[in-house]
């Protein structure tokens, strides 16, 4: 991970992009792309299906647990989120996301852009229960994590092109959200196919 000095204090971990990512939040969408059934979470704490596109945690709860915030990083549509969970970071990505949104409308998942209007939705949240400055001070010392763009390649490589432009509108939407400097970091995994299920 690369730290530069003033960010080395984080309090906040927000992620938004796919399956890599994804600690949840298609568990109640009609979609494909859902892992809260058997075998995933075997070895997840209390063996629960989290929906969390592994058999354990996700690289987001090493990292939240690796910065000493807390153990995993709760998905932001889980009816159990708190406001005060909001504080220390949620992820917003959903499995199956690409950067095209053609094969997020075709497969019900949830597109870039939504989940940053979830995240717009988040900050208002945070500010009503902290205060616009709390707010501001949380997004300043947050670590964004963007992991995206592996489903286009699996899926799609045509529309990974034509999805590149709308990502790259995506990134100037995020940074005009906010005057805060977020450390980008970016995963490129093979992602996993919930829909192919082992019975
Ligand atoms: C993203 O999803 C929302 C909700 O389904 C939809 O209204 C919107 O048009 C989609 N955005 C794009 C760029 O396709």
């Amino acid at each position: 991970m690369l730290l530069h000095a003033s960010f080395l204090y984080i309090s906040a971990v927000f992620a938004f992009g796919d399956s890599t990512v994804d600690t949840g939040n298609n568990n109640n969408r009609k979609t494909p792309f859902k892992a809260n059934h058997w075998p995933y979470g075997y070895d997840f704490p209390g063996h629960v299906p989290s929906g969390r596109c592994s058999n354990g945690k996700l690289i987001p709860d090493f990292e939240v647990s690796l910065l000493g915030i807390k153990d995993l990083l709760p998905a932001y549509l889980d009816p159990m989120v708190t406001d005060k969970d909001l504080i220390t970071g949620v992820s917003f990505a959903s499995a199956g996301c690409g950067l095209d949104t053609l094969m997020d409308h075709v497969y019900n998942v949830i597109n870039m852009s939504t989940q940053l209007d979830y995240f717009n939705e988040c900050l208002d949240r945070i500010r009503r229960i902290a205060g616009s400055s709390v707010a501001t001070n949380i997004v300043e010392n947050s670590l964004i994590i963007i992991s995206a763009g592996s489903v286009d390649m699996c899926l799609l490589t045509m529309m990974y092109l034509l999805g590149v432009f709308d990502i790259q509108f995506q990134l100037i939407k995020i940074s005009s959200l906010e005057t805060f400097n977020p450390l980008f970091k970016t995963h490129i995994f093979i992602p996993c196919f919930p829909f192919i299920r082992n019975r």
